[in-house]
């Protein structure tokens, strides 16, 4: 290797890779300067969500030690025995915490997980698993932390769309957050490539933490999957279904997926924000004219559990296209 070769930034190498996609990083931390730098990266943003659905955050004020400490929580959990954590285990979609293994839901093809709700803490972190002692310190911390996170690239997308950044502030601020912890085996020859199967996620936005590289992206220019680059402390952001409807069209979700690693096991923990449970998400009727017409009908996170378990075996569902007027 030449002297040359092995000063390449970093970054170069990533775009060198043609199965790794170019995803724009954003630094939110310039989002509390003055406003002309704040609408710069509002800028940013807006085109991020419009031409990929996607971006990668860093400087987002959550340190290394509790992204690290929330893995490490996470990774503990599953190394349990499998009867604690078959505790969890419930076909009930509602419950507060629910543990599962890819042998039941469709979705899954190669990946355990574990599904609770973080917002608000105090009503919920009770039902958490007290499993490794940890767990609920450290998974919490970092679950407020995300949340503010995902409240002020909330309001930042709002101002993008030209809503104003405190449009529907009540209802996002009550909104609910849901926790999925996922852990993917490595990739060995007899096991299935992928972990979880193309999906999207229903909320407005999910912030995604992953131990190692496996998450997957569909590129809509080039129907292809291009791995979600792993760049130092970033976080992964991508919009979810609400996020399709509210923007009546304008903001798309992203289909996803996870591969094993064919190096490590794999930890993710997937925040997903919506408005609370019950409350419906409708497209925003500063969005509609009659260039433009009402593309989606509303729906609240309750109606999505009800879909899921109505067709729980099927590989092909699609909550937003059921939504689709
Ligand atoms: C999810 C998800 C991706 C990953 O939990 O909804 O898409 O890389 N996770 O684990
Ligand atoms: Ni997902």
């Amino acid at each position: 290797m030449s002297d040359l070769s092995r000063t390449v930034a970093q970054e170069q190498l990533v775009s060198q890779d043609l199965h790794l996609s170019p995803t724009p990083v954003i630094n939110l931390g310039h989002l509390s300067l003055d406003s002309v730098t704040r609408s710069g990266v509002v800028d940013q943003i807006a085109k991020a969500c419009h031409d990929l659905g996607y971006f990668q955050v860093i400087n987002h004020g959550i340190s290394q030690p509790v992204m690290d400490c929330a893995v490490e929580a996470a990774s503990d959990f599953f190394k349990l025995p499998s009867e604690t954590k078959e505790e969890f285990a419930s076909e009930d979609l509602r419950q507060p915490v629910r543990y599962d293994t890819s042998s039941k839901d469709s979705i899954s093809m190669s990946r355990a997980f574990l599904k609770h709700y973080a917002h608000p803490l105090s009503d919920w972190v009770q039902y958490w698993p007290e499993k490794p002692p940890i767990y609920r310190e450290y998974i919490g911390k970092y679950a407020v932390e995300v949340r503010r996170v995902a409240l002020q690239l909330m309001q930042a997308i709002l101002e993008g769309l030209g809503l104003g950044k405190e449009y529907l502030n009540g209802k996002f601020q009550e909104g609910s957050q849901l926790l999925s912890v996922n852990c993917y085996p490595k990739a060995s020859q007899d096991a299935m490539a992928i972990g979880l199967a193309p999906h999207s996620d229903y909320g407005f936005l999910t912030i995604l933490l992953t131990s190692c590289r496996g998450l997957e992206v569909l590129d809509r220019s080039s129907n292809s999957w291009k791995t979600a680059q792993r760049l130092p402390h970033a976080l992964h952001v991508h919009v979810g279904d609400h996020m399709e409807v509210l923007s009546n069209g304008q903001i798309k979700t992203v289909v996803h997926r996870a591969v094993l690693n064919p190096e490590e096991s794999r930890i993710s923990i997937a925040s997903i924000h919506g408005f609370e449970v019950h409350e419906k998400v409708a497209c925003a009727k500063e969005l509609v004219d009659e260039q433009n017409p009402q593309k989606y009908k509303e729906s609240s996170f309750s109606d999505f559990l009800d879909y899921l378990t109505a067709n729980m075996d099927n590989k092909h569902r699609n909550f937003l296209e059921s939504l689709r007027m």
